[in-house]
């Protein structure tokens, strides 16, 4: 997720736009830059990597006067993360700064006649800014005008600044599907993507809505909506520390971030979903046509996911497919398909063991592709090719946005491999797609489920352990949901293939053994069902996740009926969060940072 601040007022600009960068750190970034319209003119500056260097950069540079002053630290997306691809992006008299995707940069690349100098998407904003200003009559509100013409071409999700020479002492502002706020404080008027920077400042803020766009002058800010109508700022108040904006609101970054997953789908969709087809532009499909295998190698989670992907490659892509754990890959001599393609799946991109099994792979001369939340980790740079997860930083050590969006990414990739293949019927395609663009909502934490989860975790503080079953798909969600449990509350939980419970594990079954049991309606539901009631006639005690009653459950937690297996995974994935996250609460332990553990593994 990239930051953005902005400052109109008569104070020191840099000062208060590096400590609103410092105060969006959080987010992850790769890059950041600032750029300061003053009466001398527009100066930009921007560096890669931390903001001390982008501070060293600044040197003792100082605004004087008045200033409109933007700032931004990137999450790259399109583009890996250099100087020329920071941001501000500027042409002859404009500077811009951007959060989100524009999903038809391509297009208005084409449209305009001037040179790029970065590969992002971000930048085509400020080319059509000028294309279009210089088209406009001389007038008093001729930036404005140029600055709505531009809003209107744009495709996509943006929270923008715009800053230009042409129109001194004034900040362009736009807001459609990523969050931008604004502040008016005895200082000036302060924007910022989230609260955080605002804090001091200001003591509200006005949350712009999606098609909210206007400008900050000397004499105030003029908002308008999509239509053009000029719209009354509604300023609300803003946390009282920037420690609870960072949550913003939420008790721990683990819950912040199980409530982002919604937004993270959508995220990791925007521009890549078409009416009857789906890309990647990260991979050309000749590129993955000739594969014959794939290998998915990780660690934790991210094992876990890649579970999830052999299934959805094998179906989809009908590519035969391996899961490996990279502690155990590394050193059994594995023999490889040189004609296979070998993914490695990291959060952190440096987790030590998944770095050595990709080297390994690269070593016999595999293609290798990395799943990864981090551009430029040594994961990252260590792959042939990568797609990036979209997941913004994730602070928790428990992973779960990370955790969906790499089950997503895998099922695009099972997709648009089955695409290239051609191995994939229209009316299968379609029912996909749909499912695809459903996922995002079936994320959304419901509030009763919640609160239901919250009153139930009372019950399931104790134990001699808890079993997660599940079957298919549901079987790495097991294997996922056991190990959130175990990481957080310290309880003993297992994952377990439901059809294997009879195999030995049932022994285990009395009144004290916490089953928890994911059945799927849309997956092998009768399966399940009598492995559930084998357990139960043994006294076993039964949460069961489902859609609807279940008599020999002693608890259900009852999830929304869909008609693909995916979107009840992704309903079913929330619950098991939430669970054990609230059975953490009630045990007082720490949520964010559990005892012995790291959030990256980097020995091993
Ligand atoms: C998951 O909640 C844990 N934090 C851990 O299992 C993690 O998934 C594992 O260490 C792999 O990390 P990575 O995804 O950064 O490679």
């Amino acid at each position: 997720m990239c930051g953005i601040v902005g400052y109109l007022g008569e104070q020191e600009a840099c000062a208060i736009l590096l400590h609103g960068l410092r105060e969006l750190e959080y987010r992850g970034y790769d890059s950041a830059g600032v750029a300061l319209l003053e009466a001398s003119g527009l100066r930009c500056f921007k560096a890669v990597g931390k903001l001390d260097n982008l501070a060293a950069k600044l040197g003792d540079t100082a605004s004087s006067g008045k200033v409109a002053a933007i700032g931004h630290t990137r999450w790259a997306t399109h583009g890996k993360p250099t100087e020329a691809n920071a941001h501000p992006h500027g042409l002859t008299h404009s500077q811009v700064v951007h959060n989100g995707i524009i999903e038809n940069y391509v297009a208005l690349r084409a449209s305009v006649a001037t040179a790029f100098l970065s590969q992002t998407d971000s930048e085509v904003i400020v080319h059509l800014f000028e294309k279009h200003l210089a088209a406009q009559p001389p007038a008093a509100d001729t930036a404005l005008a140029a600055f709505r013409a531009t809003l209107d071409a744009l495709h996509g999700a943006y929270a923008i600044l715009l800053i230009s020479e042409t129109a001194p002492g004034q900040i362009f502002f736009a807001r459609q599907g990523s969050p931008l706020q604004f502040g008016l404080g005895a200082e000036g008027c302060f924007f910022a993507s989230s609260d955080a920077p605002l804090i001091g400042h200001c003591a509200q803020a006005v949350y712009l809505q999606d098609g909210h766009w206007g400008v900050a002058e000397a004499t105030g800010v003029r908002l308008f909506d999509a239509e053009g109508a000029a719209v009354l700022p509604q300023p609300a108040a803003l946390p009282a520390t920037s420690l609870a904006a960072r949550k913003e609101g939420y008790r721990y970054f683990m819950e912040k971030e199980i409530y982002e997953q919604p937004q993270v789908l959508t995220d990791i969709l925007t521009g890549r979903l078409a009416a009857d087809c789906l890309s990647l532009d990260e991979l050309a499909p000749e590129w993955l046509r000739p594969l014959r295998s794939i290998t998915l190698c990780a660690c934790g989670t991210s094992y876990h996911a890649a579970l999830v992907g052999s299934y959805l490659l094998e179906r989809l892509a009908q590519v035969p497919t391996k899961v490996e754990i990279a502690s155990e890959f590394r050193y059994r001599e594995p023999v490889l398909d040189r004609d296979g393609l070998f993914v490695v799946l990291s959060q952190s991109g440096e987790t030590a063991d998944t770095l050595e099994a990709i080297k390994l792979a690269k070593a016999q001369g595999l293609a290798t592709l990395a799943l990864c939340n981090v551009d430029n980790s040594s994961i990252v740079r260590e792959a042939d090719h990568r797609l990036l997860l979209r997941a913004g930083i994730e602070k928790g050590v428990a992973s779960t946005k990370a955790f969906s969006a790499q089950v997503l990414t895998l099922w695009l990739l099972a997709l648009y491999w089955g695409q290239a293949k051609a191995v994939l019927s229209g009316e299968r395609l379609a029912q996909e797609l749909a499912a695809l663009r459903q996922a995002p909502s079936v994320m959304q934490v419901q509030p009763g489920v919640h609160e239901r989860l919250h009153r139930l975790s009372k019950r399931y503080l104790h134990g001699h352990g808890f079993f997660f079953i599940g079957r298919d798909l549901f079987y790495p969600l097991a294997l996922e949901g056991a190990l959130k449990l175990k990481e957080i509350s310290y309880l003993h939980a297992e994952g377990y293939p439901a059809g294997e419970m009879k195999h030995g594990p049932i022994a285990l079954a009395d009144a004290q053994l916490f089953t928890i049991a994911l059945m799927a309606r849309s997956c092998l539901y009768d399966k399940i069902k009598s492995n559930v009631e084998e357990l139960s006639a043994r006294d076993a005690t039964i949460i069961a996740i489902t859609t609807e009653y279940f008599e020999l459950a002693d608890d259900i937690i009852q999830i929304r009926a869909y008609d693909h297996p995916m979107l009840e995974f992704f309903e079913m994935l929330v619950v098991v969060q939430l669970l054990a996250m609230e059975i953490a609460i009630r045990l007082g332990n720490d949520v964010d940072m559990p005892r012995n553990l790291a959030k990256s593994v980097t020995v091993e």
